[in-house]
């Protein structure tokens, strides 16, 4: 064996809240709407609806959920129907958090559902445009909210947009 051996630390730092009455007026309102949007997913396939809230800087917010299809691989994850509907919709705007959750309603889960790799990539493409982190906050089974700072606390060796 030549290959060098190497490691890194992965020191994932994140909070979970369960008292709502804490967070500002705006949050709640986010929560709430990503709470609200797992209620129009499309997803008679999976049975399996996420629902997500985009805030931006202006304080508007734009909900999404996931759309799926017959041919499976053209649905979209709710983080992204969301992300991308405030991206083309307020282009201009920063984007200031993103709240997430499930419809746990009939599930066995019992911890919060973190995003897909593929919508932490889209999450890490926004925060690179407008230069600023994104906060996440992924509701669980019991209202805990998960905060987190950053997608990149939860994206190690990610692709970036610098390597091309
Ligand atoms: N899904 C999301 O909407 N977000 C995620 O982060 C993970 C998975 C959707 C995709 C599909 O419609 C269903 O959940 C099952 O994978």
């Amino acid at each position: 064996m030549t290959a060098l051996k190497k490691s890194i630390q992965l020191n994932v730092e994140f909070l979970i809240e369960r008292n709502w009455e804490v967070f500002s007026t705006e949050e709640q309102k986010l929560l709430n709407k990503a709470i609200e949007a797992t209620k129009d997913a499309y997803a008679p396939y999976s049975k399996f609806k996420v629902g997500a809230a985009v805030l931006l800087a202006n304080g508007n917010i734009i909900k999404g959920n996931n759309q799926e299809n017959a041919t499976y691989p053209n649905g979209l994850c709710a983080e992204r129907v969301a992300l991308f509907n405030a991206a083309s919709n307020f282009p201009n705007q920063k984007i200031n958090a993103i709240a997430l959750t499930i419809d746990y309603v009939g599930k066995t889960i019992t911890q919060p559902v973190f995003p897909c790799g593929s919508c932490r990539q889209s999450m890490l493409e926004y925060e690179d445009r407008f230069n600023q982190n994104i906060k996440i906050y992924i509701i669980g089974p019991s209202n805990e909210v998960v905060i987190i700072n950053s997608v990149k606390d939860i994206l190690p060796f990610a692709f970036s947009g610098d390597f091309l």
